[in-house]
């Protein structure tokens, strides 16, 4: 089989977490080949024609769907699945609605509430969601502002967090953040607990759910922000980056909540009609209550990233997982 995989168009001048793309691209490259097919990676940029021109030129049988952003906005992540089904290519993951719900984060929040999955309250992004029913936050409540369509927490650091935010001030303090945040940012109620990761991968029969991960905040003091934000996935030297560890031992004492946790990542599969692959990011409040941060439809298979480190968990070979992720492909014939 000829497997095109396409990735952001990315250069020496971008920053680390634009340019991570293209370690997936090699890890993915390198599972294809081991598994006996021809690969070449194609980087896309915004213009599509000329894309899909090349793909179907390469005469690919399959497209690996790797790309995050179009000329660095994540807001543009489900226009190449798009294409690709127009054009009749398959292509791995998400399919495109499934890319585009769940990358508008609001969007993904309102499908959640309607699915009975809970998702925390939020505010915004436009200014006739300010002081809707879907508020239940307390204003009193520690919120924190954060991109609508951007992922990798870009934007976020310790000044995201702010208290006290209400229908009157809200949509003002978004219009001063926005521009930080990939142009669209919405306010979230801040759940102060712990963070949890789920992977998730199609298996033969139905979606198999991998060892849950918790990211431990180690050491931060007590007015730190217990959040994992920029600093903390992509600035090496960071104290961030170095106390926020991943780990997947658990007591007993928490098998009940390890449990919920991975039924609602398999209620948001289900939800969002996902595909191949997809990582459901969870915080844990005071009360042991379980809140869907988000869930993403194309998570970082950088050799790295959670996702490996999940797979590696259950004992299964990226490889492995490539395979699966090939064999629950999306896109119809022409
Ligand atoms: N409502 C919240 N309550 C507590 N922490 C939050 C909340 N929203 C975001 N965070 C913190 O910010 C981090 C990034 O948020 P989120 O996962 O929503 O964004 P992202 O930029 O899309 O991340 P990813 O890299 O997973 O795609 C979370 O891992 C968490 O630490
Ligand atoms: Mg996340």
């Amino acid at each position: 089989m000829r497997v095109a995989i396409i990735h952001d168009d990315v250069g020496p001048r971008d920053t680390p977490d634009a340019l991570d793309v293209l370690d997936q691209a090699r890890a993915v490259q390198d599972a294809v080949t081991a598994l006996g097919h021809t690969a070449e990676c194609f980087p896309c940029t915004l213009d599509l024609g000329g894309v899909m021109d090349r793909l179907t030129a390469w005469k690919a049988d399959l497209v690996f769907n790797l790309v995050e952003s179009l000329k660095g906005k994540g807001r543009l992540i489900h226009l190449p699945p798009f294409c690709l089904d127009a054009m009749g290519i398959h292509y791995t993951g998400a399919r495109a609605e499934a890319m585009l719900f769940t990358s508008h984060k609001v969007m993904a929040k309102k499908r959640m509430a309607a699915a009975g999955i809970p998702t925390p309250a939020w505010v915004g992004p436009y200014p006739e969601t300010v002081g809707q029913a879907t508020m239940s936050g307390k204003p009193s409540d520690t919120w924190i502002i954060k991109s609508v369509w951007e992922h990798a927490s870009i934007g976020l650091d310790e000044k995201s967090l702010v208290e006290g935010v209400t229908p009157e001030t809200a949509f003002s303090l978004l219009a001063s953040r926005a521009s930080r945040l990939g142009g669209s940012c919405f306010a979230e109620r801040f759940i102060d607990g712990r963070e949890f990761n789920l992977t998730l991968l199609a298996g033969p029969k139905e979606v198999q759910v991998m060892p849950p991960a918790e990211i431990v905040f180690e050491d931060y003091g007590a007015d730190m922000p217990r959040i994992v934000d920029y600093a903390a996935k992509w600035e090496k030297n960071s104290f961030a980056y170095q106390h926020t560890v991943r780990r997947f031992d658990f007591s007993p004492a928490d098998q009940p909540l390890l449990d919920a946790l991975v039924v609602l990542a398999r209620r948001c599969w289900e939800a969002f009609g996902l595909g191949g692959y997809a990582r459901v990011d969870f915080r844990v409040d005071a009360d042991g209550r379980p809140w869907v941060l988000e869930v993403n439809a194309n998570p970082c298979l950088s050799p790295d990233a959670g996702y490996a480190a999940a797979l590696a968990q259950a004992g299964l070979p990226f490889t492995e997982a490539v395979r699966r992720i090939m064999g629950d492909v999306q896109g119809v014939p022409v």
